[in-house]
């Protein structure tokens, strides 16, 4: 957390100073939305909460704009983009809460159609992960889906220590055995169709979620 506190952290900040790659990072996360609706994969009139919201650039850009949306929550750790996110939420009439706090930490007070994630998943801990899972696969309304944007690399799992991040950055197969064990099934894993170039050790995935039958 010491890193995301750290200093003015801006869109720019986020996105790696790269208007391009945040364009197409939010042009291919407002496709895969669209699909979804498409394909009958996720209902109409959805209320949704976005985990590891940042400076709420995903949002403002592209949930806020999405008629099928009706009402958005955000949570957000760093209290560097406190201010921002305010400012956000008082421009745009979806957002009803902003929760300050890790997703690990925060205790769900009503379920969702949509649990949404990108960039998320790297900053918990393999035991944080799969409760997370748990708890997001109880808070999800009957028809719900989780959706995670992510990284991945192609064995196992690396830890990224640089500049005190610590992040850990998963292949799909782990991923996978974490959602078995959690009692999700995988409903789409893919690459995103406007490809966003990112480092070439990894492969940025597209992961969506229901709650298995029987769990
Ligand atoms: C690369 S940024 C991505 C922000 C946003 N998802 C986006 O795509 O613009 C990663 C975000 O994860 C947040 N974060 C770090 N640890 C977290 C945790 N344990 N729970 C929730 N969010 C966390 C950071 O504060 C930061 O805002």
């Amino acid at each position: 957390m010491k890193y995301w506190n750290k200093g003015d952290k801006t869109e720019e900040f986020v996105y790696n100073n790269s208007e391009v790659k945040r364009k197409l990072d939010e042009s291919s996360t407002r496709m895969l939305f669209k699909k979804l609706l498409r394909w009958d994969v996720i209902n109409d009139n959805i209320s949704m909460i976005e985990f590891a919201a940042g400076v709420g650039r995903i949002t403002k850009n592209v949930f806020q704009k999405l008629k099928f949306i009706k009402s958005i929550d955000l949570l957000e750790p760093a209290i560097a983009f406190k201010t921002k996110l305010e400012e956000i939420k008082k421009s745009n009439n979806k957002i009803e809460n902003i929760f300050m706090m890790t997703g690990e930490k925060f205790v769900f007070k009503k379920k969702y159609d949509i649990i949404f994630g990108q960039y998320f998943l790297e900053n918990i801990s393999d035991f944080e992960l799969l409760s997370f899972l748990i708890k997001a696969r109880d808070n999800l309304t009957p028809n719900g889906k989780i959706i995670f944007r992510e990284n991945v690399v192609q064995h196992m799992y690396i830890i990224r220590d640089t500049t005190q991040m610590h992040q850990r950055v998963r292949s799909i197969d782990i991923f996978n055995f974490f959602f078995k064990i959690a009692g999700l099934t995988v409903v789409n894993e893919s690459i995103p169709e406007n490809k966003i170039p990112i480092d070439t050790d990894y492969t940025f995935y597209e992961i969506v979620l229901k709650k298995e039958n029987f769990a």
